[in-house]
C-alpha cells in the first residue's frame, strides 16, 4: 500500500509555468531578499486588478488573512462569529484566536455552500437569546461561490460585518462579480495546493485602501510611525516576502488557464464518471462560475456499487491520492459543543463525499486511468 508520500499522482499540487524562476531571479539579482519589496506591491495591485477589489493586502497565509479580517471587524472576546460547518479547519480557527465563539451552519445539498435560510434562522435565534452575531464568514466551498446575494442581504439586515473566505475560490464568479469582493474582506489562500500557489501565502481583499493600509500595519507588528520602535497596538508577523510575491507574479501570468483547465478536468470527470448512476457531482448553478479548484464526488454506494472509502483504497492501491471531503466542523473533538444548526447535509457529504485528482497539470491520459479505476470500483 502506498505511504502518504510519493504518490504518482497528488490530489493538487504545484504547477509552475517558468515566469516565476524569472521574477525570482530579479528579486536576487536586486537584492531585494528581505521581507517587502515591489514584487509585493506589484502582486498586490495585479490581485486586486484581477479580482477587482478596492485594496488588497499580500500575506504570508490565507489564515492570517481571515485571523486580521477579524481583528478589523473587531470581533473579541466572547463575541459570536457565524461561519459553515462544512468548511476546512483554517475557516475556524482565527475565531478561536480571537477568543470568539464560531456558531456552525450546515450546508445546501446541491452547492455545499452554507445554507442562507438556516443562516437567517440560526441569526434569530441568537439574537433572541441577546447573542447579536458580530461577523459572518461565507466559504466558497471547493472554489463554488456561495449565494451572494442572499448573504449581503442577511449581513445588511442584521448589521453583521460579511467576510468571504475565498481561500479556494480564486477565479470563481457570482453573476460575474469575483468571489472574495462582496463583503468588508475577502479571504485569498496560495499555499500548495491551490488554484496558484507562492508556495505559502495569502492575501487580504479589502472595499477601501484604508482598510488594506490597516492590515498591512498589523501585519508589520503594528510599527507607529516614529524613527524608533513605537507600539500603540498588538502588532504581527504576516507580511507575505518579496521572493513569495516573485513566485505570484509568474503564477499571475497563467491564473485564467489553470482555472479553465480545472474547469475542464471537472467536465471530463463528470462526463466519464456519470455512467455509474450512484455517483453524482455538485451542482453550478445559473450565473454562477466555479474555479472547480477540486473535483468532487459523491458516491451513493447502493447504487454506486462501492463506498467512497473503497474508491479511495482502489486510487491508493496505485498511488494517486484522493481525499474524503472535510469532516463537518460540528462533528470536530475540538469543537464539540459549539452551537451548530444542522440539516444533516454536511454529515452525508462527509459520508460520501471524495475529492479527485484536480491540479490543472494532470495530463488527460491520467485522469482517464483514473475514471477507469472508480468505474470498476
Ligand atoms: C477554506 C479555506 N480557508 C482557509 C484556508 C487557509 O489558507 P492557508 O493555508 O493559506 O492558511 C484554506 C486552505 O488552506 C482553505 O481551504
Amino acid at each position: 500500500m502506498a505511504t502518504q508520500k510519493g504518490f504518482n499522482i497528488y490530489l493538487s499540487p504545484p504547477h509552475m509555468c517558468g515566469q516565476e524562476a524569472t521574477f525570482v531571479q530579479d528579486a536576487f539579482t536586486s537584492n531585494w531578499i528581505a521581507p517587502l519589496g515591489p514584487h509585493v506591491d506589484a502582486f498586490e495591485q495585479s490581485l486586486a486588478t484581477f479580482t477587482g477589489s478596492t485594496s488588497c493586502a499580500a500575506l504570508n497565509s490565507g489564515t492570517s488573512a481571515l485571523h486580521l479580517a477579524l481583528i478589523m471587524s473587531g470581533v473579541g472576546v466572547g463575541d459570536v462569529v457565524i461561519c459553515p460547518t462544512l468548511t476546512f479547519s483554517a475557516s475556524v480557527n482565527p475565531i478561536i484566536y480571537q477568543g470568539a465563539m464560531p456558531v456552525f451552519i450546515d450546508c445546501l445539498a446541491d452547492t455545499w455552500n452554507m445554507d442562507p435560510g438556516l443562516c437567517e434562522s440560526a441569526i434569530l435565534d441568537l439574537m433572541a437569546k441577546g447573542k447579536r452575531p458580530k461577523a459572518l464568514i461565507v466559504v466558497h466551498l471547493y472554489g463554488m461561490p456561495a449565494n451572494m446575494h442572499a448573504f449581503t442581504q442577511l449581513c445588511e439586515k442584521y448589521n453583521i460585518t460579511l467576510i468571504e473566505d475565498a481561500a479556494e475560490s480564486l477565479g470563481a464568479y457570482f453573476h460575474q462579480q469575483h468571489t472574495g469582493t462582496f463583503g468588508r474582506f475577502g479571504v485569498l489562500s496560495f499555499n500548495g495546493n491551490k488554484v496558484i500557489t507562492t508556495s505559502g501565502g495569502g492575501a487580504l481583499l479589502c472595499q477601501t485602501s484604508a482598510d488594506a493600509e490597516q492590515a498591512r500595519f498589523l501585519a508589520t507588528q503594528a510599527r507607529d510611525q516614529a524613527p524608533h520602535y513605537e507600539h500603540s497596538q498588538i502588532g504581527y508577523n504576516y507580511r507575505l516576502s518579496n521572493i513569495c510575491a516573485a513566485i505570484g507574479r509568474g503564477q499571475m501570468t497563467v491564473l485564467e488557464d489553470r482555472v479553465a483547465t480545472r474547469r475542464e478536468i471537472w467536465a471530463r470527470y463528470q462526463a466519464g464518471l456519470s455512467v455509474n448512476p450512484g455517483i453524482s457531482f455538485t451542482y453550478e448553478p445559473e450565473n454562477y462560475r466555479s474555479s472547480r479548484w477540486l473535483t468532487t464526488i459523491l458516491i451513493h454506494p447502493e447504487q454506486a456499487g462501492f463506498t467512497c472509502e473503497m474508491a479511495r483504497n482502489t486510487l491508493l492501491a496505485h498511488q494517486i491520492e484522493s481525499r474524503p471531503v472535510w469532516k463537518p466542523m460540528h462533528l470536530q473533538p475540538i469543537f464539540k459543543g459549539h452551537p451548530a444548526y444542522l440539516n444533516g447535509h454536511s454529515a452525508n457529504i462527509f459520508n460520501q463525499g471524495l475529492c479527485l485528482p484536480s491540479g490543472s497539470s494532470l495530463s488527460t491520459t491520467d485522469q482517464d486511468m483514473i475514471i477507469n479505476l472508480l468505474l470498476q470500483g
